[in-house]
């Protein structure tokens, strides 16, 4: 088979390195990669949005499988698109990529089918979403109805802070993707990931997760894409799972079918669990990043296979073998992210990091330039381990991250901290 994968971060990568360990592949494509995908498949220089070029590239190359990372060329149609001209894809039509393309969208469907989220109202108008805050009082959560790249959610712990963000938003901070904004209660409690690959009304769970939001350590610092995960997380045991099934994850899919947007892809469950229960903070109609490095790292069996058996209907029949250890992903990033940052500091260290066979670094903002690898993101890296449990994924993750080295390096050094005190006080 000749499979491509579209996007070029580090979930990325980590999709390549799963799909090229398949028996069923011959090449492998990404568009347009970095250099550590660059190692293992070949890369396209087409941009993961310019649709019209990738599907020509598809056709001219027999590409028998897409399998889709980020959401915007989900939400610009792309798997509408491919499955159009008979090309096989692994990704929402664009008519499903709203539950994430739209906020405002997300929450009314929520409300609509009964799938516990914070209490919410949404707003065209800066005058009355001022007014809202004023009579809800902080702390409150202003979020950007369109897509922003993960930046466009204010958690505000202060009203003046609540109407700064909804006058930035209505001031065009984000483009057309802040013309509406949804105001919603503030929710206590602990962050998960759920993500599942579902086709219409059913699914195929991945192992749960926990990305850290923030930059700094301590959970300090801005919100960013997330700089780092690990897999499982115990706060999310067998009752709460089955909890998140039936009361997000089966509605959301019968749902979208009732609104003729049936689900082709992956769900990922932004969930906040807490005094209030499960809910859902947000949907993600793809694999998170930085979660998939560390879920990838605990597949065992065979992805495409699993993915070629639900696109023919046969999900009934897929059942992945996860491996039973602790899977952990840290994420070197380029001081100044995730503001500016500067590019081309020259990485060194990798290959010695995964001399230990527990390690696999995946590539995120890297390229190759005269044979060096340098940095060209603000997430550069994710470092990931497999250990026997979040101690032992701990220790030796940080161990292979003293041996690499770029100028600017940043990383946070508590990844998996709640986890690690559920397990010292005995609680899995
Ligand atoms: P979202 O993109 O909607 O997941 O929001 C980004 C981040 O903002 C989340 O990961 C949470 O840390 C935080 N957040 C979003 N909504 C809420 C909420 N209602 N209550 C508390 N924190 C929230
Ligand atoms: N790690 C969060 C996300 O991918 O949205």
């Amino acid at each position: 088979m000749r499979v491509l994968v579209v996007g070029n971060g580090g979930r990325e990568h980590a999709l390549v390195w799963k799909i090229k360990q398949s028996p069923l592949v011959k090449e492998i494509y990404c568009a347009s990669g970095n250099a550590g995908i660059g190692k293992i498949a070949t890369r396209v220089k087409i941009s993961p949005t310019d649709i019209y070029s990738l599907v020509r590239f598809a056709k001219e190359n027999k590409i028998d499988l897409t399998v889709v990372g980020p959401e915007q060329p989900l939400s610009e149609a792309i798997a509408d698109r491919f499955e159009a001209e008979g090309l096989k894809i692994f990704g929402h039509k664009s008519s499903a990529a709203i539950l994430e393309a739209s906020k405002a969208f997300a929450k009314n469907f929520m409300k609509k089918y009964s799938i516990p989220t914070a209490v919410y109202e949404t707003f065209d108008r800066e005058e009355d979403a001022i007014n809202f805050i004023k009579k809800q009082g902080a702390p409150i959560v202003i979020k950007a109805d369109g897509l922003a790249a993960g930046k466009g959610v204010v958690v505000a712990k202060t009203e003046e802070e609540a109407f700064q963000a909804v006058k930035d938003m209505f001031g065009g901070k984000f483009g057309p993707a802040s013309k509406r904004i949804v105001i919603e209660e503030f929710l206590e409690g602990e962050e998960a990931s759920y993500i599942c690959m579902v086709k219409d009304d059913k699914f195929i769970p991945m192992p749960s997760s926990q990305d850290h939001k923030r930059a700094f350590d301590n959970d300090q610092g801005p919100n960013t894409g997330g700089m780092g995960a690990y897999s499982p997380t115990s706060i999310i045991t067998p009752e709460v799972e089955k909890e998140i099934q039936e009361k997000t994850i089966v509605p959301t899919l019968k749902g979208m079918i009732s609104e003729g947007r049936n689900m082709s892809g992956f769900l990922y469950a932004g969930l906040m669990i807490g005094p209030k229960g499960i809910n859902v903070l947000e949907f993600n109609v793809r694999m998170g990043d930085p979660e998939t490095q560390p879920i990838m790292r605990k597949l065992k069996s065979d992805l495409v296979e699993h993915i070629l058996e639900i696109l023919e209907g046969k999900i009934d029949k897929v059942n992945p073998v996860w491996d039973d250890r602790t899977a952990i992903g840290v994420v070197m990033a380029s001081k100044g992210y995730p503001d500016s940052y500067e590019k081309g500091k020259v990485i060194s260290g990798i290959e010695e990091a995964e001399k230990d066979e527990s390690i696999v670094v995946f590539h995120a903002g890297t390229e190759e330039i005269n044979g060096k690898i340098v940095t060209n993101g603000g997430r550069v890296l994710t470092v990931t381990a497999l250990g026997e449990n979040i101690i032992d994924a701990r220790e030796k993750v940080y161990k292979a991250i003293e041996k690499i080295h770029f100028e600017g390096a940043f990383y946070r050094k508590d990844i998996g901290w709640r986890e690690i005190e559920r397990f010292k006080s005995g609680g899995n």
